[in-house]
């Protein structure tokens, strides 16, 4: 099973629409997908439909021990399925702050259902570093990184760089960052190139001696601007349902087999270590 935490403090750069609509590419490819709504604004589960009322077991509840994972599930179709979050989510930041091991909470849920049947679980992050997202990377053994190519795209970039750092050295060695994307990309401004290649010389500049991110994948697949994901939302559909031709579903499928191909690569480093 793979578990990957879709991340960037941030704001808008194009993490939920990139965990939603992996997830659903992946399901389709035929695997099984839990996806985690870790944001209290909940845009994840209201773009897969999900509207968590109360009442109803969600990832407030997960963190609280008040859930399983099992319990606040919902299923989305044969091989997707979502664990909401609502408002509640963000009193939780409060609530833990004063817990021991709050950021181990997650993990631990996680791991109660250790025989998971999930190839997948994707984890979509709220734009900050707070507890919600340590918790989620403290859970998870891989990182996504969605950007969006803009001058201030590398601003910030130092400090999440160094939380998934510290995180992997203190409390979660199997830790690494493994793929970047760039979102909302406009292949015609001589801008998105440019901020491209300057991030392709930051990634390739930081890699020395930061085991954390050798085997960051900078992906192929840029995903362009296109309506048509930003209207998918609001329709309650992953853009595979909503608009199966647009460029927004081309790109996330062409993000998906890239991720498919690296359970190859991951499944050689696997062998290659136990040799
Ligand atoms: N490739 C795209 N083309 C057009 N619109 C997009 C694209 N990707 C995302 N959007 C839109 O941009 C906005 C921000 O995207 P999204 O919600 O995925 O970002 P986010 O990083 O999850 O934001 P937040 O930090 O608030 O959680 C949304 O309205 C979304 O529909
Ligand atoms: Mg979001």
């Amino acid at each position: 099973m793979r578990s990957i935490a879709v991340i960037n403090q941030k704001g808008g750069v194009g993490k939920t629409t990139s965990s939603v609509n992996l997830a659903a590419a992946l399901a389709e490819a035929g695997k099984r997908v839990c996806l985690l709504d870790l944001d209290p604004q909940a845009h994840a589960s209201l773009h897969l439909g999900i509207t968590a009322v109360d009442g109803d077991a969600s990832m407030y509840e997960v963190l609280c021990g008040n859930a399983s994972l099992e319990q606040a599930r919902r299923v989305i179709n044969e091989n997707l399925s979502v664990v909401p979050s609502n408002l509640d989510l963000a009193a939780a930041e409060l609530e833990l702050a004063g817990e021991v091991g709050r950021e181990m909470i997650l993990r631990d849920r996680m791991q109660e259902e250790e025989d998971s049947e999930y190839d997948y679980l994707i984890l979509d992050c709220p734009p900050s570093l707070g507890v919600l997202t340590v918790n989620a990377l403290v859970a998870v053994s891989e990182v996504f990184l969605p950007l969006q190519p803009h001058f201030l795209a590398l601003h910030g970039l130092s400090k999440l760089l160094r939380t998934i750092e510290v995180v992997s050295r203190r409390l979660n060695g199997s830790l690494r960052l493994s793929g970047v994307m760039l979102c909302m990309y406009d292949s015609n401004t001589r801008l998105a190139a440019e901020v491209t290649t300057d991030i392709e010389e930051f990634f390739q500049a930081s890699k020395g001696g930061r085991e954390f991110f050798r085997q960051a994948k900078f992906f192929d697949t840029r995903i362009r601007r296109n309506i048509r994901l930003a209207e998918a939302p609001s329709f309650g559909k992953s853009i595979f349902q909503y608009a199966p031709h647009s460029n927004g579903a081309a790109d996330y499928q062409g993000l998906a087999d890239e991720v498919l191909a690296q359970e190859s690569c991951n499944a050689v480093h696997t062998r290659k270590a136990a040799a």
